[in-house]
């Protein structure tokens, strides 16, 4: 908690990603028209909206997977929008996790493969690649799918994997858009606790996108995208508190 509450967090010593009066748009298709956003380093952040309101592409520019047409896109200080496209491949191999909607493993590789294959490009060595990919398994209740190839995955397996890929090289911003959206609401309940927990247990900063309310739930805060631009902003939600009065329910 830095006490500064709802109000805008530019210049909080805490701020890890900003996005100032960020357009894109795609041919003539508008997809964002002036977004604004801050995000604390630790929050677990919880874009919402409409389909088609701007939230992948709002997530896309943050991440350094699309430029946007104007605006900044600010991680750490430094101005993401205006890297060479090495230096921005860089910044996402070695800082950002991503987990998208449909895991999008390789196919050909098995699950311990998928997880180690971020370690394995960053330049670690396969047998400690494959031997750190493994302690995520158990984690992730995964125990025993080791081996499996992903068209032998349930939804749910497969999203598990795909987020032990996005954390095992433990980035400093994990970028989820619907990653629970392919899923039945338990299984993505279980998959959103397995992330947010995970998360918060290495101090990673996560953006997600979801439209479920019951998925936003677990985030410390949630945003709104309409319309290209980022619109409403929820008060941080308050940790539980340690001593909550519960005198007036305590059978009086
Ligand atoms: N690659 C693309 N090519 C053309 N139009 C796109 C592309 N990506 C997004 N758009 C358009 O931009 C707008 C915002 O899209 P998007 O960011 O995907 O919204 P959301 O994730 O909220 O559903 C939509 O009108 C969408 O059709
Ligand atoms: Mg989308």
């Amino acid at each position: 908690m830095n006490g500064h509450g709802t109000t805008a967090r530019s210049g909080a010593a805490d701020l890890l990603i900003e996005a100032r009066g960020v357009v894109r748009s795609f041919g003539r298709t508008p997809a964002l028209r002036g977004a604004d956003l801050a995000v604390a380093s630790g929050e677990v952040l919880a874009i919402m909206g409409p389909s088609g309101s701007g939230k992948s592409t709002l997530l896309h520019c943050l991440a350094g997977i699309l430029t946007p047409d104007s605006g900044e896109i600010l991680f750490d200080g430094r101005r993401v929008d205006r890297m060479r496209e090495t230096e921005r491949t860089e910044l996402r191999r070695d800082r950002f996790g991503f987990v998208f909607q449909f895991g999008q493993l390789v196919p050909e590789l098995t699950a311990e493969e998928n997880v180690a294959l971020p370690l394995l490009l960053g330049g670690t060595r396969r047998a400690g690649a494959l031997s750190e990919a493994r302690g995520w398994f158990g984690r992730l209740g995964l125990d025993g799918l080791e081996g499996r190839r992903s068209g032998e995955l349930s939804g749910g397996q497969a999203q598990r994997v795909a987020l032990a890929r996005a954390l095992v090289s433990r980035p400093d911003v994990l970028f989820a858009d619907e990653p629970t959206g392919s899923l039945d609401s338990l299984t993505g309940e279980q998959v959103m606790e397995l992330l947010v927990g995970a998360a918060r247990e290495q101090g990673t900063t996560v953006v997600l996108v979801t439209h479920e309310p019951r998925v936003a739930a677990c985030a410390d805060r949630e945003v709104m995208v309409r319309d290209g631009k980022v619109t409403s902003l929820s008060p941080p939600r308050a940790r539980p508190a340690p001593a909550a009065p519960a005198a007036d329910r305590a059978g009086s």
